[in-house]
């Protein structure tokens, strides 16, 4: 795909991901006014770059066109929703999902099923209606919500092992999964202070 076609394609993705970062910002404010207590840290948001786009179409086998991408990627868009406690998480995915003009595409809770390396994280892909002069569209948008105990952990892990081959893999691996049931104590530890 050519720089123009990268543009041009990515255009309503974004518009998506803005529309859901409104909404998001919106339900955080809610709910601090409810229950006087923060429940998102950050909000982070990225689409995903001409290369890695293409990249990841190469990897399932496809042709690096726009049509492919349109066809088979659902993280063009991406929302990253750091929470301070595992709770927080499912009060606001499960408002969101009250909002009944968003389609739910996918769901996977690694929170209450992590997967085997210890990565935890809650993910929704979201299509989001996106209104313009030719009428509406919906465009996906994944989000990822997680504590930042869990944003710590699937931080480093990336930087340290996700998609990458070095030979002592296992036995780091090993070590890895260990902290994260050591973060997931430590987070526990600290909710004990909220009284919730
Ligand atoms: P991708 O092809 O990577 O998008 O995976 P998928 O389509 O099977 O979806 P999945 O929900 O498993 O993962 C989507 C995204 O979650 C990834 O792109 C990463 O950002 C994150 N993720 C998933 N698994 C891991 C993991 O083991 N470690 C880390 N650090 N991040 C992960
Ligand atoms: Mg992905």
């Amino acid at each position: 795909m050519t720089n123009e076609q990268y543009h041009t394609f990515i255009q309503p993705y974004s518009d998506a991901k803005e529309i859901l970062c409104a909404r998001l910002n919106v339900l955080a404010h809610n709910l601090y006014g409810k229950t006087a207590a923060h429940p998102v840290h950050n909000i982070q948001h990225r689409i995903k770059q001409k290369e890695s786009i293409e990249n990841k179409l190469i990897k399932k086998g496809k042709e690096p066109t726009v049509i492919n991408a349109k066809d088979y990627l659902q993280d063009i868009a991406g929302i990253r929703v750091i929470c301070y406690f595992t709770k927080d998480i499912y009060s606001l995915t499960e408002i969101l999902k009250f909002q009944s003009d968003l389609i739910i595409i996918r769901e996977c809770d690694y929170v209450a099923s992590p997967k085997p390396n210890g990565y935890r994280s809650y993910h929704i892909i979201v299509g989001v209606p996106v209104y313009c002069m030719d009428g509406m569209e919906y465009f996906p948008v994944e989000i990822q919500f997680r504590t930042m105990s869990m944003d710590f952990w699937a931080s480093m892990e990336h930087r340290i092992l996700y998609k990458t081959k070095r030979d002592d893999r296992e036995q780091i691996a090993a070590e890895l999964k260990g902290y994260a049931n050591t973060l997931m104590e430590i987070e526990k530890q600290f909710a004990k202070y909220t009284g919730e």
